[in-house]
Parts: structure tokens; sequence; C-alpha cells
């Protein structure tokens, strides 16, 4: 059977509706609200979060690669394109090496980091934040995650955008442009393995371990690496960019409860929390039906062959899961789904945390008194990752205090 054209968030009438606005969670909260779940384009949207974390755990129900690979690469991704007895292997393999203890070994090094980009603009009195700390911060973070060299950044920048961003009219031309830098980033990382694992000392990053680990007692194929970074690369990099920024606008932007932060900074963990939970950026993700019926109560059935579009971001507004949802409220504990739920819940939650609390935290210590640079208007773009592009700020140059 002739399968219909894949449907794609980034070009959906839905997405497209909210596209560029600061406030998204409005939509977000009336659908939540009102609607529960609809069919556009013949593809289920689930609005609610009873529903969507059902959905998340079901296991008939299959992830982003139960159509196949979709992100410039031929190969599924590991583990987000994979599902079943397989995914649960490859994250047996993976969850150590992100988990919070594991993470926590990176607090130093990404707390100097996050000091010296800052230092890097204290003193000018103004900065895009996007720019100059934002996008840095999570990709040097990365490439010293994987023992990779720090000068590579620009061109891993470079090729990074071209796989999440690419340019293009239509999803034809997208997804050329997409697999063209998917190639780059490819060449790039065999290169990169090719050197590593000629390497006679073998350190203690990702990388590393990874090379000296064994699935079901057999090493990993280069193929198999090149899958897993490949993702990590997108998944780890824009995400906490994206997220930082929203968060750093949205303290730009609310002064007073910025101000409670420098008071008292214990505060900031739960502030980080919260203010992701509104922000949600990564708006949704593809979820597959195609073993049996699925019955989600009140007559909300998903019918067999159904693809669906959970949007974790109306669900984190859903009013029927939180009180006053569109209110920020850092006394709030809350479960969220920013980072998904169920099976293919984010691997790297605890890294992403880490590294917004210390950005936070240095930031503030640093640049206390900061607002949205007069008569400049800040540039979101919600499409695939929710993202403050521009993030123009002023604020009292630092000069002649020392760092
Ligand atoms: C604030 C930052 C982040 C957010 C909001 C976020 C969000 C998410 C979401 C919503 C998913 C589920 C995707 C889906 O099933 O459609 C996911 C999966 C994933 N994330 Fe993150 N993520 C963040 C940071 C990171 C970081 C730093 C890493 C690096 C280790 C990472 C690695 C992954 C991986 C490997 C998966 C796939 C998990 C699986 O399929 O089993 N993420 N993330």
């Amino acid at each position: 059977m002739e399968q219909p054209p894949r449907f794609d968030p980034r070009i959906a009438p839905f997405s497209q509706s909210v596209k560029d606005l600061p406030d998204p969670q409005r939509v977000y909260y009336d659908k939540a609200k009102n609607v529960r779940a609809e069919r556009i384009e013949g593809v289920v949207h689930l609005y609610r979060m009873a529903d969507i974390v059902a959905i998340n755990r079901h296991p008939a129900v299959t992830g982003t690669g139960g159509r196949g690979g979709s992100f410039g690469n031929a190969g599924a991704l590991i583990p987000l394109e994979i599902d079943g007895d397989e995914h649960k292997k490859w994250r047996r393999l993976l969850d150590p090496l992100f988990a919070p203890k594991q993470v926590s070994r990176m607090e130093d090094s990404v707390r100097s980091l996050a000091a010296e980009l800052i230092d890097g603009f204290a003193d000018d009195g103004k900065v895009d934040l996007a720019e100059e700390f934002c996008v840095p911060l999570p990709c040097l973070t990365f490439l010293r995650l994987l023992g990779a060299p720090v000068e590579d950044l620009d061109f891993f920048l470079e090729f990074k955008d071209g796989v999440i961003h690419p340019q293009g009219d239509t999803v034809e031309e997208m997804d050329a442009n997409m697999a063209l830098a998917g190639g780059k980033l490819l060449e790039y990382f065999s290169n990169f393995l090719a050197k590593r694992r000629a390497e006679t000392e073998p350190g203690e990053d990702v990388i590393a371990r990874l090379l000296n680990s064994e699935v079901e007692g057999e090493a990993l194929t280069d193929l198999e690496l090149l899958n897993i970074l490949f993702l990590l690369m997108f998944a780890g990099l824009d995400t906490v960019t994206s997220s930082l920024s929203c968060t750093l606008a949205w303290l730009g932007q609310h002064p007073e409860e910025r101000r409670r932060l420098v008071e008292d900074t214990s505060l900031i963990p739960a502030a980080v929390e919260e203010i992701m939970r509104f922000e949600s950026p990564v708006p949704g993700g593809m979820r597959y039906s195609d073993q049996e019926d699925i019955d989600l109560g009140d007559g909300l059935v998903i019918k067999k062959g159904e693809a669906m579009y959970p949007l974790w971001a109306a669900a984190n507004v859903d009013p029927n899961a939180f009180e006053n949802p569109l209110e920020v409220d850092f006394s709030r504990r809350a479960n969220h789904i920013v980072f998904a739920s169920g099976l293919h819940r984010c691997l790297g939650s605890h890294l992403a945390r880490l590294e917004m609390r210390l950005a936070v935290e240095e930031l503030l210590a640093r640049i206390p008194e900061y607002s949205i640079a007069e008569g400049e208007e800040l540039v979101y773009d919600n499409i695939s990752v929710r993202n403050v592009t521009y993030l123009p700020i002023t604020f009292k140059p630092r000069v002649g205090a020392s760092a």
C-alpha cells in the first residue's frame, strides 16, 4: 500500500500558526483546554498531558523513527529512531554515560566555561546573548564531552545548523540540504573516530567510553558510533541553546523575578525548571500506532496505522494538569514533560539541567541587572525547537571590576 507523504512538523499548519509568536503558550493552552485532540492532515494532534503520557509509555507505540530515519542521515539514529527491545539495549549502554553522577563531574568545567564566556562581554554594556552565550556554551561543552578539538567549533556549528535548520522552501529542498550537511558531519565524525581509535591513551570522555564498550558481547561498529554521535550532536546542542535563550529572555523581561534569584540563588534550580515548563523548548515529537488501535478513553481512539503529533508544549500548559498554567511560579513542583516521558524520554536531561543552572548562576553573579535592549525586538522561532535567535541585552558595564 502506498504511504501518504510523511507529515513534517516543520511545515505543518499547526506549527506554522505559532511559527514566530513570542507567546505561543496561549495557543497551546486553548487547545489543551478546549480541543483535547484533532486530526489535521490525517495526523492526530494530541494536546493533553494524560493522553500524551499514556501514548509515550504504550508498548505498541513507536517513536520518531516509526516510519524510518528523518534527519539527513540514512541510518536510524540511536536511540531516538529505534524502538522495542533494540531501543532498551541502547539505552542500557547510554544511560550510565549521562547519569547524574557522571554528569556532575562536568560541573567545574561547565562553570568555568560559562564564566569565561561572560567575561568576554561583561565590560561591554551590551551583547546579543543568543550569539555570545547561548550558542557557544552548549557547543563547547559538547566538544569537551566528546573529547573533540574546540578549534573545530565554527565548522561544527555550521553543519549542526545545516542539519537542524536546513535552508529551503519545500520539504524536498530542506531534506536535500539537510542530507548535504549531514554527510559532511558524518565525514567529520568518521575521520575523528579513526583518529580516536588510533590513540594509545583512551581518556575518560564519552567517545573513549563508547570505544571501549560492548553491546551483547560485541564492540560497537563505526556505523553504530556514528548514529549515536550524530544524534547526540543535534539532540544536545540546539536544545540547550534554545532552552537557555528562552530562559534568559524570560528573565530579561521579568526583572522582579530575576532579582529574587539574584538575592536567593538557591531558587535557581526550581526557577529553571518552571521557566522550561512554560517555554517548552521542544514543542512536540512524532509517534505511530502501527500495531493496534489505542483507546485513550472517553471516545478518543487512535486507529491502527495512524500517526500522532503529541505536543509536549501543550501538555505543559494543560489546565487539566496544572493550576494556572500560564503563570510562572517558582514554587510550583509539578511534573512537566519538557524532556518528553516514557520510553524515549530525553537521555540528556541531567546534562541539560546542569548546563542551564550553571549558565544562569554565572550570568546573574556577573550581570545581575540586565534588560532587553531598548527599541529592539526579540526574534522567536518556534519551529522544531523554540529559540530566541536574537537576544540583545543592555547592562551596566563591569569596567574596572575584577573577574
Ligand atoms: C533543555 C535541553 C533539552 C531538551 C528540552 C530535550 C528534549 C528532548 C525531548 C522532548 C526528547 C524526546 C524526543 C522524541 O521522542 O520525540 C529528547 C530525546 C533525547 N534527548 Fe534530549 N533534550 C535536551 C537536551 C539533551 C542533551 C543535552 C542531550 C545529550 C546527551 C540529549 C539527548 C537526547 C537523546 C539521545 C534523546 C533520545 C532518547 C531516546 O530516544 O531514547 N538531550 N530530548
